[in-house]
């Protein structure tokens, strides 16, 4: 086996005190979920403690050891949820589900290895969002867009790759209650657009078993095109009969074979990709016709918002990619099917390292939203930085939207708690590959295992996410360092690449490494617009007057500097290098500090790091090192290429008289 077990790798524990527990495994019944449940805790048994837990089959409680109990209480726990108990010498698990118990398991297997099971326990999980989802974005000849850590593990040379990995990836999504995963890229091409057809059904029933034994469902990505580009058609039109035929009959064939296939991602009429647009039709047009082949199957449409304008004149002020994807939408609140759910990007920009929470999040109250969050750190360093994502996408779900008087959080909105949703919940770019450790950098797969845990519980707080990893994957001597660096690395993150919620600032095309103007002279709309005297885009009611798309409190404060929160100041606001922050500091003096400090935190984490030479085992422990060895001196490139940027643009010198070239 060339791939390693994450935070599944169960590893021996000396002070035996699960041992008993893990000796027997008592349930009434079989079913492929609960099989997988009881496997994973043979696995987990026999590597912790070298032994072979006892089945029995049986009605009665058992006196000890771990019992699996389905349907049997009066809890209203849902069909995913599950309940522990600990009393004595016996743990059970109950869930109205067999899916709820195999959860359940996980969670048993995760305390064991955490927090601990002490007894008289109890504890009740319920996942907060119906949809939590990864977005793979493989291509079938085993690249990855946006992928940092090696090769596709589902696809090479155009086939579906069937190999024992896909077995431990499923389990690892399971322990983290993940339940639908799209395993292609989303901008469809060559052989992938042929994985609706009977050519690669074999394999994908096989994902799809495998999937189902472990409660996940098998979603595809469509081009938009497929009836031109396979089906011989010369439109793609979704109100033109022949069209409509042509889907009906393939994805007809696909449920045929694959009945519990969840359904399909769609990136329509965005960079370059066709959709309805070519044809004058809405994107609810586009989505419906498709959402009503899939209905009577109880498949789901997930429709990306992410259109904008890709060539957009820059010296027309007005326009702003920002405002793109809720001028699309918003005028099509309540035309989708109620199988069509709409796929929004955390921020209204692109995933950059800070950006204000779309605006569309909240606004659409009769339309299904999945908020889409990205696990691949392509803006924020690519894995190999270390860049713990998770407090980040907290202060997403945590934002207020003001979209209603109570349960107005993303958090809330993309529940369903806020309006009727009949299918909501959160997805990520998935940031795995076929790098023997899953994610290329070791501490990336925080993101990786964070995602699960958040989506799943949004109240847990980044912290107790990261200790949670840390335990299972390293041990509980390096937790309060690993915490500490990962706690830290956004931040730090953040301060040595753009300022202030600008954003971009990267080297185009592959975006690693700093670049100030790479994207400043092209036509994405992606701007600082920075001269010698001021930066920053002016998007308020004077500018691009982006900031009415926001409900009227947030709309107020961010229409102003003084209220506007200061990490989005250059987002929102132009901005004059002398002006003055809340630190005091002016602008330009804010720009030459943050970037020294964000070196300075990445030297001060290779000292932590170096620190644990014999506490975390020696092949990660060198993996990490060297990468922070390059992230460090990536780093000080960063802060040299932005600071003298600055510093030549407005001959302001550093008032610390630090080295500015
Ligand atoms: C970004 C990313 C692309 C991706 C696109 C998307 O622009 O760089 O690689 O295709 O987002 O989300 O569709």
């Amino acid at each position: 086996m060339n791939w390693e077990q994450a935070w599944l790798k169960y590893e021996q524990d000396e002070t035996g005190t699960y041992a008993s527990f893990l000796s027997s495994i008592t349930l009434k019944g079989h079913s492929e979920v609960l099989d997988t449940a009881v496997k994973e805790l043979q696995l987990a048994a026999a590597a912790m403690y070298g032994i072979i837990p006892h089945v029995n089959e049986s009605e009665k409680i058992p006196h000890e050891g771990i019992h699996l109990v389905v349907g049997d209480n009066d809890m209203a726990i849902g069909t995913e949820g599950y309940k522990i108990e600990s009393y004595g010498g016996l743990i059970t698990v109950y869930g109205e589900s067999d899916v709820g118990v195999l959860y359940g398991v996980f969670g048993v297997l995760r305390l064991m290895r955490s927090g601990g099971i002490p007894d008289g326990y109890q504890g009740v999980e319920i996942p907060d969002n119906p949809l939590r989802m990864l977005n793979h974005w493989d291509n079938m000849d085993g690249s990855i867009e946006r992928g940092y850590s090696g090769e596709s593990f589902f696809f090479k040379s155009g086939e579906v790759i069937v190999s024992e990995r896909i077995m431990d990836y499923t389990r690892l999504n399971a322990s983290i209650g993940i339940n639908g995963v799209v395993i292609n890229n989303v901008n469809v091409a060559g052989a992938a657009i042929d994985l609706i057809t009977e050519k690669y059904r074999e394999p994908l029933k096989t994902y799809s078993d495998i999937f189902r034994a472990h409660g996940i469902k098998l979603y595809l990505s469509l081009d938009y095109a497929a009836p031109m580009d396979i089906g011989g058609l010369d439109t793609c039109d979704p109100l033109d009969e022949q069209v409509i035929t042509w889907w009906q009959r393939t994805l007809d064939a696909l449920y045929s074979e694959l009945p519990d296939m969840g359904g399909f991602l769609i990136k329509a009429d965005s960079e370059g990709r066709p959709g309805p647009f070519s044809y004058g039709r809405t994107h609810a047009e586009g989505a419906n016709m498709l959402g009503k082949i899939v209905a009577p199957y109880g498949g789901i449409i997930l429709w990306r918002c992410f259109v904008y304008n890709c060539t957009q004149d820059w010296r027309d002020t007005t326009q702003d990619r920002a405002s793109a994807s809720y001028d699309h939408f918003i005028p099509l609140d309540g035309a989708f099917d109620d199988n069509v759910i709409l796929q929004i990007k955390n921020g209204p920009m692109d995933f950059q390292v800070r950006e204000p929470v779309s605006p569309l999040l909240g606004a659409m109250k009769a339309t299904n939203q999945v908020l889409e969050f990205q696990a691949a750190q392509e803006y924020t360093g690519q894995q190999r930085h270390v860049c713990y994502l998770v407090p980040m996408w907290k202060e997403v779900l945590d934002f207020r939207t003001h979209c209603a008087s109570e349960n107005d959080r993303v958090r809330d909105v993309v529940a369903g708690r806020t309006y009727a949703m009949k299918h909501s919940g959160i997805a990520a770019v998935a940031n795995t590959g076929n790098d023997s450790n899953w994610t290329g950098h070791d501490l990336a797969a925080a993101n990786y295992y964070g995602f699960g845990r958040l989506i799943w519980k949004t109240s847990l707080t980044s912290e107790e996410i990261a200790e949670e990893w840390v335990c299972q994957t390293f041990n509980r001597e390096a937790v309060d360092v690993i915490c500490n660096m990962l706690m830290k690395s956004w931040p730090a993150y953040e301060k040595y690449t753009s300022p202030l919620g600008i954003g971009w600032m990267v080297n185009p095309g592959h975006h690693y490494g700093p670049n100030v103007d790479g994207y400043e002279y092209d036509m994405f709309g992606t701007y600082h617009r920075a001269d010698h005297l001021a930066m920053g885009v002016d998007r308020t009611e004077a500018g691009t007057g982006y900031i009415d798309q926001y409900f009227p409190k947030n709309k107020r404060m961010y229409s102003s500097t003084v209220t506007c929160p200061e990490s989005l100041l250059l987002f929102f606001h132009r901005i004059p290098y002398s002006y003055q922050l809340s630190t005091g500091k002016t602008l330009i003096q804010h720009i030459y500090d943050a970037h020294y400090e964000g070196v300075e935190t990445v030297s001060e984490m290779l000292e932590q790091w170096t620190a644990l030479e014999g506490t975390v085992e020696a092949l990660p422990y060198m993996r990490v090192k060297k990468r922070l060895e390059h992230q460090l001196d990536h780093a000080g490139l960063w802060r040299d290429v932005v600071n003298s940027y600055f510093y030549r643009k407005t001959l302001i010198e550093d008032e610390k008289g630090r080295k500015l070239y």
